[in-house]
């Protein structure tokens, strides 16, 4: 890459959202599960979205990893606004920008360790040489080089989301979505999950949007956004 268009890529936000909304109309009415929320996530930077159950952070995660669109305000990811943007451009959007953690992992149960890390790379046709370099370093990266060849059922609740989390960061992404990572974990696998990925986001350069409760990660965060009903008060 030129160091102009490094430059680029370094001073533009990772996502951005702009009072952004999001409504579900529902048989019984309209809810307003994400309410004019602002704001942005840059390079490096670690953005902690807390609130309560049912306060919106799944709904606002789903925006700024252009696993839904805005019915109000904007959402650019990667400078792309996502609400105008085709579904095979969102698609493409979020196969090249975005690494998503979620709550449950979400590892294929027939497949090793290996073989789940491999998963974007195999979506992206990267080669069979590349793909086992970037897997074994992916691994390697989040302590588990020796349990590649592991299923998911042979694997603790905090192994098993690190693998989650090396499928997340093989293809390199700008920006990290985890959805309430630690919240199927106990308090000393979470908190060790939890320094992985602050070790990650300030290594590694990437944006991180992360919704939980743990005030651990909370304390680490360059930024913090409360939400209530789906509205965002910035809390730093
Ligand atoms: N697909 C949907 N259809 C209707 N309502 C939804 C949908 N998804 C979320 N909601 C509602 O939006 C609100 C916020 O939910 P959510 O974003 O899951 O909150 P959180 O992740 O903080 O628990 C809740 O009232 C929830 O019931
Ligand atoms: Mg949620």
């Amino acid at each position: 890459m030129s160091e102009v268009a490094e430059q680029t890529v370094v001073s533009q936000a990772a996502v951005r959202a702009q009072a952004a909304g999001r409504v579900f109309r529902t048989p019984v009415g309209e809810v307003h599960a994400c309410r004019a929320v602002t704001l942005e996530a840059h390079a490096g930077e670690l953005v902690v979205v807390r609130g309560p159950s049912g306060s919106g952070k799944t709904t606002l995660l789903n925006l700024l990893g252009g696993l839904d669109r805005p019915t109000s305000g904007r959402v650019e990811l990667a400078g792309t606004d996502t609400a105008h943007a085709s579904e095979e451009t969102l698609l493409a959007l979020r196969r090249d920008t975005v690494g998503f953690v979620f709550q449950s992992f979400g590892l294929l149960p027939v497949l090793t360790a290996v073989e789940n890390v491999e998963v974007p790379l195999r979506i992206r046709r990267t080669d069979a040489d590349e793909r086992a370099r970037r897997v074994a370093e992916a691994l390697e990266a989040v302590g588990l080089a020796d349990h590649g060849r592991q299923r998911p059922d042979e694997l603790s609740g905090g192994q098993q989301q690190r693998v989650a989390i090396a499928r997340a960061l093989v293809a390199e992404p700008a920006l990290l979505i985890a959805d309430e990572p630690t919240g199927q974990l106990d308090s000393r696998t979470a908190a060790a999950v939890m320094d992985l990925i602050v070790e990650i986001v300030h290594t590694r350069g990437i944006a991180a949007v992360v919704a939980t409760h743990d005030p651990l990660l909370v304390e680490r965060a360059d930024r913090v956004v409360a939400l209530h009903d789906g509205a965002a008060v910035a809390e730093r």
